[in-house]
């Protein structure tokens, strides 16, 4: 059975880009993430690293081109006081990571070692302040701490601690979730702090400028996006922030292996849900800032599912299958047809955290069916968005349904690129693709198992892995592709 589709590549006047951030990543205080993931700590003898970061884990990362990279959280980061975490680690104190298994952390990762991170994996930082616990002086204290290049208080403390020049950060979340466990605020209470808090975060002129980024909606929560666009100066935010995790039902999400074929669909139509938010939040954006100025910027999105058996119960360390490839490749199309206003996305999380790109055991590293997909998505960064028209045929569970096919496409240097993803359980699918001109040369890789519950293990660590795909035909200026369920495949057209 092979059901039929069709895909209209639209030639645009409008040029808009695919902002390379939307392919950034999230690094929380949160079980393994840091500690034990990224940071296994500057005396450790058995993992090769540098200052105690992993280099496999670098080397990983720089091939994916990550963008931009999220810290300190999440819910932590409204703990977090960036004080305890710098100067000589001996004399730092220690703080309970209350929110993730009340573990007691030393402080040996703070701003030094992350933002240091951020230079060997050539990616920007993106620091997110404490308003839930924190104070208005200390926020501006660390903008002060990590850009100035002159004298001040702040500057000179970043000397002493061995660092002359400023790192000249330019994304800033102010608080993280203020809906919840950021403060539990109410959208006016928290645009009045969010207002006095980007008021004190001066830029220090040299480091290029801030993007101040407003905490932002709880998935459907339209009300807290429309009142904070009408109640924040538009002059003191640069971006809105808005979190959804795909997963079967929030109080029952369910294993992260072995799950069946109702809890994919489930988690499929979840992570499908992603349009219908940015498209509706999207919206009421446009109402007060027609030109787009402010960013929607998705800074948490990923599965999320039971912890794997054994482990702790806060550390949400999951396993990653072809379900999780399933949800990167339908959210990314999302974001990149959605380009002119979703400018920054974070999924959570990089490293042994839900969705992550990677996992480690010891000395050992894995990279799941998410990183791949990143990995071949990574040609639509700052390339220019073709818009498409899609036709897809139903992906049927019982009595609901959602749309099978999945797409988006991008130019780049004379390159085309068109990402499909079948989500399809059961059924394999073909797709005619109208083409906007006449290429010479096709070629893809495409992401496929034999199981839609296969994942890669640290005893089988390529069982899933990207390989040529050679099922395209070209006729006139038509594609003809046939897809295998649970696949996703990128074209490159010349
Ligand atoms: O990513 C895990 C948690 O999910 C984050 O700490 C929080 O912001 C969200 O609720």
């Amino acid at each position: 059975q092979v059901a039929q589709n069709s895909v209209k590549l639209q030639a645009s006047e409008k040029k808009i880009t695919i902002n390379k951030h939307i392919y950034g990543h999230f690094a929380e205080h949160l079980g393994r993430c840091i500690y034990g993931g990224f940071y296994v700590g500057e005396d450790n003898r058995t993992i090769p690293h540098t200052a105690g970061v992993r280099n496999d884990i670098v080397a990983a990362l720089k091939k994916l081109k990550i963008p931009n990279l999220r810290w300190p959280g999440g819910c932590f980061a409204d703990t977090y006081h960036w004080k305890d975490g710098i100067g000589p680690k001996d004399q730092r104190p220690t703080i309970v990571n209350t929110w993730w298994g009340g573990v007691t952390e030393n402080n040996s990762f703070g701003t030094h070692d992350f933002l240091n991170m951020c230079e060997l994996l050539e990616t920007e930082p993106y620091l997110a302040g404490n308003v839930g616990s924190g104070q208005v002086q200390e926020l501006a204290d660390w903008v002060q701490y990590v850009n100035h290049a002159g004298t001040s208080p702040m500057a000179d403390l970043r000397r002493k601690n061995g660092r002359e020049n400023p790192w000249k950060v330019k994304y800033w979340g102010v608080g993280n979730e203020a809906w919840g466990c950021g403060g539990n605020m109410t959208p006016e209470y928290y645009s009045d702090v969010y207002r006095k808090y980007a008021t004190f975060m001066s830029d220090w002129t040299n480091s290029g400028g801030l993007s101040r980024i407003a905490s932002g909606a709880n998935g459907g929560d339209y009300n807290w996006t429309e009142v904070l666009m009408k109640n924040i100066p538009h002059g003191l935010v640069d971006g809105l922030a808005l979190h959804h995790y795909s997963n079967v039902q929030w109080n029952k999400k369910g294993p992260a292996t072995g799950f069946t074929d109702e809890q994919y669909f489930k988690t499929m139509k979840s992570a499908w849900h992603m349009e219908e938010l940015v498209t509706k939040h999207s919206a009421i954006m446009d109402k007060y800032d027609a030109r787009k100025r402010i960013a929607l910027v998705v800074d948490e999105w990923g599965g999320w599912y039971e912890v794997e058996p054994g482990t702790n119960p806060g550390f949400l360390y999951q396993q990653n299958t072809m379900r999780d490839a399933m949800i990167a490749g339908v959210t990314l199309n999302v974001f990149n047809n959605h380009a002119e206003r979703v400018r920054m996305a974070n999924l959570a999380q990089t490293v042994n955290v839900l969705q992550a790109v990677i996992l480690t055991e010891g000395d050992k590293m894995i990279l799941t069916p998410t990183y791949h997909v990143m990995e071949m998505y990574k040609v639509h960064q700052d390339a220019t968005l073709i818009p498409l028209t899609l036709q897809s045929k139903d992906y049927v569970f019982g009595n609901e349904k959602i749309p099978a096919i999945h797409a988006s496409a991008s130019a780049k240097e004379g390159v085309t690129h068109i990402s499909l993803v079948n989500i399809d359980s059961k059924v394999k699918h073909e797709i005619v693709v109208d083409l906007d001109k006449s290429y010479k040369d096709i070629s893809g890789r495409i992401l496929t198992s034999k199981t839609l519950t296969d994942h890669n293990t640290f005893e089988a660590p390529d069982k899933i892995k990207p390989v040529a795909f050679n099922g395209a035909k070209v006729k006139n200026n038509q594609l003809t592709v046939e897809i295998a369920p649970y696949s996703v495949v990128v074209l490159q057209l010349k």
